[in-house]
């Protein structure tokens, strides 16, 4: 098996201001493997593949790819070369369209724009239907989920001849069936010969599609371990360094008392008719495949967004928010599933985003208490074990997962009635997950109705007390106790309703 190595990487050590990311991490690939990094955030997988990727180039230490000294100097010449990448974070030009985007920078040369223009959507086309979703090539990326952006991305990597594909976090927007369409095409990909990278923090995934995992731990390599010959929990152990429990927290929320209801709100297409109430001291799943408009909905009723028609009742009176802000004032919170967009102040530090939401309580005479305000971000920092280098470091700088964190803990310092929670966990570690976990589950026995928007499904069944299903814009059914099982979400997900005009 080592006979034969694609991408050798040999004591490649990164040093960013303040954090050596990487200390001579050695890792190697061989043709047609699919190799997966793991680690918690702030570990350094993206550090390590943004180096193959040509992104950043490493401070010691070196590269060869196919047997040759490979040292790319920018992403265009890893890409000459033979790698494509998927990045964690979206990186696609929003009011370009799909087909645009996948074609970008070599659209297909022919006698004129407009032919070029089709060729591209027809191809586009094509990889498209490989993966199996409905998405249109003329759609503008900017008007799509997250999730769907997420498949933009793979399509656009898997549009180039790769020789190796790099992966970080495919998945964490996609739901089982789009992760499935993605896994079917992982083993084509393998059958030809293509290896692939693979950085995921859902362990059954790694040992679904992965043949061996490599183990990061603070910068530094620990172990590599082939996946017939190890567990969940031995993995685990190597990355925190200890055992976790990865229980969900005990339900007890069955809330009674209705703290807001929702009417009959509909927005053209994108939802009707939608009727649901979130009650105190429960936990409220939203479950549905990507683009059934569970998102849509907890916009609209946190006043992001607008509905044509429907009402929405807080404490039995009729209310509605005009803008996100008129939402918190009454507090009600959306946490979103895009933090780049929305969550957070990328060029500022991690203080003031963990406090720009519960200004008030901090607030003395007009003026931010500073100390106040530190305090605040020093316990959230410590409670979800966000890593950084200090409280002042830019939230831009910090890991993936590390970022999520600290949104997470802006909307907790809050002390919402209702909290809206899109994708909450996506891509943070599995320690800290089970740690958010537990702090939602608390939320809820202090009265607050918490919703949750997942796309995984253990997540929905562990933790919800009820669960609604959405699918094409419409609610197709609730679930309650021992009836939230995989089947049942499944069915409703795929349940096209019959409208009652
Ligand atoms: N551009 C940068 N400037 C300064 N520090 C950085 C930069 N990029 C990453 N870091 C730091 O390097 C370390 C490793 O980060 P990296 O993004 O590689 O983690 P990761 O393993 O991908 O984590 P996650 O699972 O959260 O995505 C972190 O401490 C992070 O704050
Ligand atoms: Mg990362």
């Amino acid at each position: 098996m080592l006979g034969e190595v694609l991408l050798s990487m040999v004591d490649i050590t990164k040093i960013f201001p303040g954090v050596k990311a990487l200390d001579k991490v050695s890792l190697n690939v061989t043709p047609g493997e699919v190799h997966a990094l793991v680690g918690e955030n702030g570990a350094g997988k993206s550090t390590l593949v943004n180096i193959v990727s040509g992104v950043h180039q490493p401070d010691g230490g070196e590269m060869y790819f196919d047997g040759m000294r490979y040292a790319p100097t920018s992403p265009r010449k890893a890409q000459e070369q033979g790698i494509g990448f998927v990045h964690q974070e979206t990186a696609l030009c929003p009011h370009l369209s799909v087909a645009e985007n996948v074609f970008l920078g070599r659209m297909p040369r022919s006698m004129s724009v407009l032919a070029s223009f089709k060729q591209a959507r027809e191809e586009t086309g094509k990889l498209l239907g490989r993966f199996a979703t409905q998405l249109d090539p003329i759609t503008k990326v900017q008007d799509l989920s997250i999730a769907n952006q997420q498949v933009v991305e793979i399509i656009k990597a898997l549009s180039l001849d790769c020789r190796l594909l790099i992966l970080d976090e495919p998945t964490s927007s996609l739901t089982e069936l789009e992760t499935e369409n993605l896994f079917r095409i992982i083993k084509d990909l393998k059958q030809r010969g293509i290896s692939v990278l693979y950085i995921s923090h859902r362990l059954k995934e790694v040992f679904t599609v992965c043949d061996r995992i490599t183990i990061l731990r603070d910068g530094r390599y620990v172990k590599t371990l082939a996946v017939q010959d190890t567990t969940e929990d031995e993995v685990i152990r190597n990355m925190v360094g200890r055992s976790i429990s990865t229980f969900y927290p005990e339900k007890i929320g069955q809330g009674q008392e209705e703290i807001i209801r929702v009417e009959g709100l509909t927005r053209g297409n994108t939802f009707r008719n939608v009727t649901f109430a979130v009650r105190k001291g429960e936990i409220l799943g939203f479950a549905g495949l990507v683009g059934a408009g569970r998102s849509e909905v907890a916009r609209a009723v946190c006043g992001i967004d607008g509905y044509d028609m429907g009402h929405i009742h807080l404490d039995r009176k009729a209310v509605q928010f005009e803008s996100f802000h008129d939402a918190i004032q009454a507090r009600i919170a959306y946490l979103t599933e895009d933090r780049k967009e929305e969550g957070l102040f990328l060029n500022m530090a991690i203080q003031p985003n963990v406090s720009v939401t519960s200004l008030e309580s901090i607030t003395e005479n007009k003026l931010i208490h500073r100390q106040k305000e530190r305090d605040l971000a020093k316990q959230s920092v410590n409670m979800l074990r966000i890593k950084a280098s200090s409280l002042m470091q830019k939230v831009v700088n910090l890991s993936g997962g590390n970022q999520q964190k600290v949104m997470v803990a802006k909307w907790l310092a809050i002390d919402p009635m209702v909290l809206f929670m899109d994708e909450p966990t996506r891509g943070i570690d599995v320690g800290a997950k089970t740690e958010i976990h537990y702090l939602m589950r608390q939320l809820a026995n202090r009265g607050v109705g918490v919703v949750l928007i997942s796309s995984e499904l253990p997540e929905i069944i562990g933790m919800c007390d009820r669960v609604v299903v959405m699918n094409e814009g419409l609610l197709t059914g609730e679930l309650i106790g021992s009836d939230i099982t995989e089947d049942n979400i499944m069915r409703l997900a795929a349940t096209q309703r019959r409208e009652t005009a």
